[in-house]
């Protein structure tokens, strides 16, 4: 498949990785083609691009948002809602505010949420929120931590577009009785008040290698 992955940072770059290894056609997007974050990427093996933001959407079939939260509603405007339109869209972004510091504050909590503000934004597009609850190194290899069990979300307006998600994740290792769909767009505001606890998890254990399980009783 055509993926998109906009965003040069630690999640854009452990995310591509592992699409252009499980043979995806993907094209990492930026502010600037000539970003050399995503040129040194591109010269990795498997198909790998470096593009805009624009390009990379625009010639993706699935596009996945892995921009700084705050910044992602440029990013994506940057990428065009007609190169969204119709589109999966998975987003993975936090609306952390570093602004002050840290540990840093949500820029969107509560009433809403960074993914219901893409989905209205872009309400072409079909918004799926997830494996922003972990670090990058967990998201593409779910097996680091205790063998893989242990749980992610998924949330989103769109049936098939979490199915086409979901066979994603699975790709990734995420085993099917892991990855829990929490429901529509709006169950995200729960998946990104999260961060201020992982953020304090990070901390107390020292290391990002850790993840939610969902133990029923
Ligand atoms: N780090 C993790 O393990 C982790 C885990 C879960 C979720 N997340 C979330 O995943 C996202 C990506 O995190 P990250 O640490 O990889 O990268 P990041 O440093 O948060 O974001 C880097 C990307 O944001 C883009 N960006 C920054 N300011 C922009 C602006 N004003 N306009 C347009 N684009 C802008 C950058 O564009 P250029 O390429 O043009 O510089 C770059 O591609 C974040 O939302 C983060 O909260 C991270």
């Amino acid at each position: 498949m055509k993926i998109a992955v906009l965003g040069t940072g630690m999640v854009g770059q452990a995310v591509a990785t592992r699409l252009a290894e499980l043979g995806h056609e993907v094209t990492m997007g930026s502010r600037d083609a000539a970003n050399p974050k995503a040129t040194d990427w591109a010269a990795g093996p498997g198909q790998r691009i470096a593009a805009t933001f624009t390009d990379a959407a625009a010639s993706a079939e699935l596009v996945v948002n892995a921009t700084a939260g705050v910044a992602s509603l440029e990013a994506l405007a940057l990428a065009g809602a007609d190169n969204l339109d119709g589109k999966v869209l998975l987003d993975i972004a936090n609306p952390l505010d570093f602004s002050n510091g840290f540990p840093p504050s949500l820029s969107v909590v509560n009433t809403d949420s960074l993914g219901e503000q893409i989905q209205r934004d872009f309400p072409g597009a079909k918004v799926v929120k997830s494996l922003n609850t972990m670090n990058c190194e967990v998201m593409v290899d779910p097996a680091r931590v205790g063998g893989g069990d242990h749980d992610v979300f998924v949330a989103g307006d769109d049936a098939d577009a979490k199915a086409a998600v979901t066979q994603l994740l699975q790709g990734f290792g995420w085993a099917p009785e892991h990855i829990h769909d929490l429901g529509g767009i709006a169950s995200a505001r729960g998946t990104e008040m999260y961060l201020p606890l992982w953020l304090s998890l990070m901390g107390s254990l020292g290391s990002g290698n850790f993840n939610i399980k969902v133990v029923r009783g």
